[in-house]
């Protein structure tokens, strides 16, 4: 079993990325992080992001709106972050407390700052095989976990757990598109399917994207399989001075030993994930840069 290493894949972009930027004309990139409310994970995410811009180079713009706004407030602000020539990409950290309405929000940021990929034209040109959108972050780094770890999708039996906006349909498209390293025969799959444990068991490459914490145990991997992890699950833990630790989507100890190639949780996809936001970032800032 060979694990595959996030925290070092996700570091060789950065530095590619920093190279980039380093030698680009004019003003840097400027990523805008809107975050409403305190949700611990999002709190965490959302420094995560601004500290890997920093090391960049990447300009960040941090906005709090109070947790009262309203849907027409937070769109006011979005549209104010759309017209501002100073703004390359706007991120809208995901869940929005439950009286906003997310995608009404995702789809008002303006498809060529739309880093997260979640504006209906930026999901419409994944399903177009259309280069000059920006994918969606964790499918994004998925995609360039398993290319750079040697695994080519070309004739495999993908099976993709979960179906979300953000992970599930969009990383389904990409590992069916007609191109190097993708090719793949894709099934979807999710918490309504009759004997999941059948249609798993025949994934050379399996990606767990449900969102529960060690769903995926031995009896549902076939051995040889190649195992993407996306869960980040929070599980209370008294042992830990935090109270939690974290786990994937994949019960880790028993089904690691029977893949070729799997991620861990931490330090699988999460890293990818901020790797491929900035790397939409810099990609809209030199497109904004050619307009
Ligand atoms: N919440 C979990 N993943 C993501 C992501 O990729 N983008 C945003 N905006 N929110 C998220």
């Amino acid at each position: 079993m060979q694990l595959i290493d996030g925290n070092r894949i996700a570091s060789d972009i950065i530095a590619e990325l920093t190279a980039t930027v380093a030698a680009l004309p004019g003003r840097k990139p400027c990523l805008a992080l809107v975050r409403v409310g305190e949700d611990p994970a999002s709190v965490s995410y959302v420094k995560k992001k601004e500290t890997t811009a920093a090391t960049i180079g990447v300009t960040s713009r941090i906005i709090l709106p109070p947790v009262t706004i309203t849907q027409a407030g937070l769109e006011k602000l979005i549209d104010e972050l759309n017209a501002d020539p100073a703004v390359d990409g706007i991120l809208v950290q995901s869940p929005l407390p439950k009286h906003l309405d997310e995608l009404a929000i995702f789809r008002r940021v303006a498809p060529r700052k739309d880093v997260d990929g979640f504006n209906t034209i930026n999901l419409g040109k994944v399903a177009q095989e259309d280069d000059t959108g920006f994918v969606a972050c964790t499918p994004a780094g998925i995609m360039e976990l398993l290319s750079r770890s040697g695994v080519d999708l070309k004739g495999k039996h993908v099976v993709v757990l979960g179906r979300s906006l953000i992970v599930g349909k969009p990383v389904a498209l990409l590992a069916l598109q007609k191109r190097a390293g993708a090719n793949g025969t894709v099934t979807i799959c999710h918490s309504g399917t009759h004997d999941l444990p059948a249609i798993t068991r025949l994934a050379d490459v399996l990606i767990a994207a449900i969102g529960r914490a060690e769903f995926v145990t031995a009896d549902m991997v076939k051995p040889g399989a190649v195992v993407i992890d996306v869960g980040i699950n929070r599980v209370p833990d008294a042992t830990k001075k935090t109270g939690y630790r974290l786990t994937g989507d994949v019960h880790f100890p028993t089904v690691a030993p029977l893949c070729a190639q799997i991620t861990p949780v931490p330090g699988g996809v999460g890293p990818m994930t901020v790797a491929m936001l900035m790397k939409n970032t810099v990609k809209a800032r030199i497109l904004s840069a050619a307009m």
